[in-house]
């Protein structure tokens, strides 16, 4: 039985020690600040959400993601699961109300409903002429904007875990998640990572909302955002790493699974931030599959994942 459907991925809640090295960082990714108080920094993105990013002052805990739920409806539901809380006011920028559950690792998920909403802002980028389309810019030239670009969108988290299974079991129970590519090694059993994405009915979603990956350790393995197109990507990229702060983790090149265009970034205290564009999407008729690790983890361009990033997981 589903409990719910959830509507979107809302963000990512998290600690930084620092929260102006944090802001800084997250500028540099293509968010904005929505909003800063004395304990926490909220970041924005171009679409209408108060906020894609929470992060409180503390230590470098990764604390759980955040998701919107259809209906306040459907917070009632999910307050009656075990271990659920109550539906709570949410007394932070944005507002609204949530109900906070634990997943099988132990962090924290959060269903918001009713959080405010922010004019979206209109990034204007122009179209990309092809081989077989050679017209799409007629007569105009292609002038980038400066980087850093404004991230579009909040994409998907991926959490590292010894219990895959267990774990998408769980979203997809509670969440109403689906499955989009279950991938096995060996033993078509032994489900070593699993894409999930919202089902949102006949309304095309991104391949995947969540990726469940196999890990000794625990932990956020990254969170990701929609940049606004392939040359954001690549533009940011060089721009990330003129600042010459932060640790470039892995990419660009273009998934398999998902086919995104993407680029992985380090935050100051090793917490991975993915930009991408260009992914597939898919609806509830489109199903999902199960595929050995051999064909699933590729790319269908650009370098093998370092293990740095293989193995990594922000506790
Ligand atoms: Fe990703």
């Amino acid at each position: 039985m589903v409990a719910i459907k959830a509507a979107e991925f809302a963000f990512p809640r998290m600690e930084a020690p620092d929260l102006d090295e944090m802001e800084e960082f997250l500028t540099h990714f293509g968010l904005v600040r929505a909003e800063r108080t004395s304990d926490a920094l909220y970041m924005r993105g171009a679409d209408g959400h108060h906020h894609l990013h929470a992060v409180h002052k503390g230590g470098t805990k990764f604390i759980g993601f955040a998701y919107h739920a259809a209906s306040e409806d459907d917070l009632k539901r999910l307050a009656k699961l075990p271990g659920a809380s109550g539906i709570e006011t949410l007394n932070e920028p944005g507002g609204g109300k949530r109900v906070r559950l634990k997943e099988p690792n132990g962090y924290q998920i959060e269903v918001i409903h009713g959080m405010s909403t922010v004019p979206a802002t209109k990034v204007e980028r122009d179209p990309v002429n092809t081989g077989s389309d050679p017209l799409r810019r007629k007569g105009r030239l292609m002038r980038l904007s400066k980087s850093p670009t404004m991230i579009q969108r909040i994409g998907h988290g991926v959490l590292s875990t010894p219990k895959v299974k267990e774990t998408v079991t769980w979203f997809r129970e509670t969440l109403g998640m689906i499955r989009s590519d279950d991938v096995y090694a060996g033993d078509k059993e032994n489900v070593i990572g699993a894409f999930s994405r919202l089902d949102r009915g006949d309304e095309y979603v991104d391949h995947h909302v969540l990726f469940c990956v196999h890990n000794e350790k625990t932990g956020l393995n990254h969170v990701s955002y929609e940049a606004q197109d392939i040359d954001a990507v690549f533009q940011d990229h060089e721009h990330i790493k003129n600042v010459g702060k932060y640790e470039h983790m892995w990419g660009i090149g273009r998934h398999l699974l998902g086919s995104q265009v993407y680029d992985y970034w380090s935050d100051p205290w090793g917490r991975v931030h993915e930009r991408w564009a260009d992914t597939d999407r898919l609806n509830a008729a489109n199903g999902g599959h199960l595929l050995s690790v051999e064909e699933g983890f590729q790319s269908q361009w650009g370098e093998r994942p370092p293990e740095r990033f293989i193995g990594h997981a922000s506790p």
